[in-house]
């Protein structure tokens, strides 16, 4: 019996499935046989060292590079035979924040995000103004940004327009390519923030590459790690610090992965604190 090419959404447990996929760029092999799952409603993170393949990765999640082999099952399509038609409908189940901001800079900010609003939608210029004004509010900006180039913006705005952006049409699905890389701790935390928020407020699933262990430690659900053109290990961060991979180990044993998972540890405990303090006394005196 052939495999139907879509199932019906609520029968999605994972939101991305990718198996066997292998990716070159002429004889430099980046991907070989790598699989990989997303589950629906998680924050998943995949790390790894510069050049392992993350961002090409995500590029192959979001249709805009075809490995050489392999299969790649998003939201329970199979994305390697779709009509355009389908095409574009499952793109707008998306909404991708890019590496290095990616919005058009001869728009300004509104401007950028209304764009996916006019491609993707029958709404009015004042209702999509409206719309791109309120993901403005939601990522943190000042309406005021709207009217402003990207070339105009701090390295902070820059990431909270293009996350403005990517949250144009109410994603199920997030892409977030290392949106805190470059800022300073407190731009960092922010972002953090926000991607806890968005994930609260839209339940949506999100996939983000970063190297920020305090992100990893105190916001993710999993994490993969890439190395040697695969997944090398995958799980909480809790899970992964046990694994002795030496690349794993790497992460976790050098100076900067062990004072984070020492901050992880102290963050648990004072909550245990918080929730114990907060606890009702389960004797009552009569
Ligand atoms: N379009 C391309 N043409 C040729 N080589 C490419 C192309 N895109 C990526 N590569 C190569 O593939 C490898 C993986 O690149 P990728 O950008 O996915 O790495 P990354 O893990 O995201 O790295 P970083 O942490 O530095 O962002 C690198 O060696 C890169 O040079
Ligand atoms: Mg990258």
């Amino acid at each position: 019996m052939a495999t139907p090419l879509s199932l019906p959404d609520d029968k999605v447990k994972n939101v991305i499935e990718m198996r066997k996929v292998c990716t070159r760029f002429g004889d430099h092999v980046v991907h070989e046989n790598l699989d990989l799952e997303v589950r629906r409603g998680e924050i998943f993170a995949i790390v790894g060292g510069s050049g392992s393949g993350k961002s090409t990765l995500l590029r192959e999640m979001i249709m805009l590079h075809r490995p050489d082999s392999g299969s790649i099952k998003i939201l329970g399509t199979d994305i390697a035979a779709l009509s355009a038609e389908e095409e574009i409908n499952l793109r707008q189940r998306w909404g991708v924040m890019f590496q290095h901001g990616g919005l058009f800079g001869t728009l300004n900010v509104r401007d950028n995000i209304a764009l996916p609003l006019h491609e993707h939608t029958d709404l009015d210029a004042t209702l999509i103004n409206e719309v791109a004004a309120w993901k403005l509010t939601l990522s943190g900006l000042a309406p005021e940004t709207g009217l402003q180039f990207p070339t105009e913006l701090s390295g902070g705005m820059l990431k909270r327009a293009s996350m403005a952006r990517a949250l144009a049409l109410d994603p199920e699905l997030l892409f977030l390519d290392e949106p805190t890389a470059g800022l300073d701790p407190s731009g960092a935390a922010g972002i953090d923030a926000l991607v806890r928020t968005l994930h609260d407020l839209y339940q949506s699933t999100i996939v983000i590459i970063t190297h920020d262990l305090d992100f990893l430690w105190q916001v993710t659900d999993r994490v993969a790690v890439l190395g040697e053109g695969k997944v090398i290990g995958v799980g909480s961060m809790t899970e992964l610090s046990t694994m002795d991979h030496p690349i794993i180990r790497e992460y976790f044993d050098g100076p900067r992965g062990r004072a984070a998972h020492e901050q992880a540890q102290e963050n648990i405990q004072s909550q245990t604190r918080t929730q114990i303090q907060n606890k009702e006394p389960t004797w009552t005196q009569k």
